[in-house]
């Protein structure tokens, strides 16, 4: 028996009632397999606990978290805290501390579902896209001077450093070997960032000549938006620094049906700390508390991390559950145009794991 420990941290809004469809979905997973098993520790670490506390999560929260083997993160936000305390202080430091250098994230239109972009089926939507996850732009270098004076600057540094570059570059070579279009499009914009781009891109070449039967495009990130739209289809691994990758995947989530349906995992391939597996989505406090949220994002995120724990076979049935009871449509929450709640999708993902198991 092969046992898992996972630190489930629910958060905020709807972050609690997609985290509990996903649990469902763990539970179905141990019942067929038989060889593995997951235990849980739940953390109330989120916006209330910040209001009693004064901080996202308890000094030793990282030192409490770092010996699970992975993490399971809902969302957080709430209205009562600035957001760039509840993503700086709980998300980031995660993110940062325990090395998750790769944000995946699959941009996939499931079957039975229509793309916002007409003429492209679910065919021509099927790529992954690999985000640095801990330097470049979302760097804490910098600061502000001359507050409150005409003179009032601001600066924040784009950090781009060779052992992170090479990292990244690797682990997306290395995935574009596993897939079938041997190819890797990589995000830059050294014709107008002529310092770190232009590092940037010199590494991409350094580090591509290990992969010599991989098919290296590099394109500018203003033209990259756009062949998003006119062409999809021609991608299939594409990487980017962090601000890029943050970008390209909501225009990819908008791409395949939104945000209920885009998952991601954030990675630490070398398994030396816990990842975490999320969904892209925030707390959705419009949403909250009425049951509707669509759980496939965080569900499909639990399927990220089967892949992780090397379970492949188990996250492509998870899955498959799930683009099955889409493409069946007739449960499908309101944002996919029906009036499911939350309860029911997760249930009919459920049942279909286990029909096709
Ligand atoms: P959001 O992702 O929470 O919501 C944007 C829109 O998408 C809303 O209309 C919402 O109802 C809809 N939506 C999101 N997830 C959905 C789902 N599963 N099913 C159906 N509809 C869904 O982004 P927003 O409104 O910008 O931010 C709300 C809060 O979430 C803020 O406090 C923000 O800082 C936080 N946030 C947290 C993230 C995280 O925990 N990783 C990521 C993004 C935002
Ligand atoms: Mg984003």
């Amino acid at each position: 028996m092969k046992t898992y420990s996972v630190a489930v941290i629910p958060g905020d809004g709807i972050g609690p009632e997609v985290i509990r469809e996903s649990l469902k979905v763990l539970k179905t997973v141990e019942e067929i397999h038989g060889g593995i098993r997951f235990t849980y520790d739940t953390f109330d670490w989120n916006c209330a606990y910040y209001l009693k506390h004064g901080r996202m999560m308890p000094e030793n929260g990282l030192e409490i978290l770092k010996d699970y083997d992975v993490i399971l993160f809902g969302a957080v936000g709430d209205p009562s805290v600035p957001d760039h305390i509840s993503v700086w202080e709980l998300i980031l430091p995660i993110r940062r501390e325990f090395q998750q250098y790769v944000n995946l994230r699959p941009i996939k239109l499931l079957r039975g579902l229509e793309s916002h972009l007409r003429y492209k089926n679910h065919e021509d939507l099927d790529f992954i896209v690999v985000r640095e996850n801990t330097e470049g732009e979302y760097s804490s270098m910098g600061g502000r001077m001359h507050s409150n004076t005409p003179h009032e600057m601001a600066v924040q540094n784009n950090v781009i450093t060779r052992f992170g570059s090479e990292r990244i570059l690797h682990y997306a070579y290395q995935l574009a070997e596993q897939r079938s279009k041997q190819r890797l499009t990589v995000a830059t914009k050294s014709n107008a960032i002529n310092h770190t781009m232009t590092f940037w891109d010199e590494i991409v070449k350094e580090v591509g000549a290990d992969y010599p039967h991989i098919d290296t495009e590099l394109y500018h990130i203003d033209a990259l938006a756009a062949y998003f739209i006119l062409k999809p289809e021609t991608f299939d691994v594409v990487v980017g620094g962090n601000l890029f990758g943050d970008i390209l995947t909501d225009l990819g989530a908008a791409m395949v049906g939104g945000l209920g349906l885009a998952p991601s995992g954030n990675i630490n391939p070398e398994k030396n700390y816990p990842s975490m597996f999320e969904a892209i989505h925030g707390s959705a406090p419009d949403i909250a508390g009425k049951g509707i949220a669509n759980p496939i994002a965080q569900i499909w995120s639990v399927s990220l991390m089967m892949d992780h724990l090397g379970h492949p076979d188990l996250g492509k049935l998870i899955l498959d559950g799930i683009e099955e009871v889409v493409a069946e449509g007739e449960v499908r929450t309101p944002d996919l145009g029906g009036n499911a709640g939350t309860e029911s999708m997760g249930n009919a993902i459920v049942s279909k794991i286990k029909e096709l198991a």
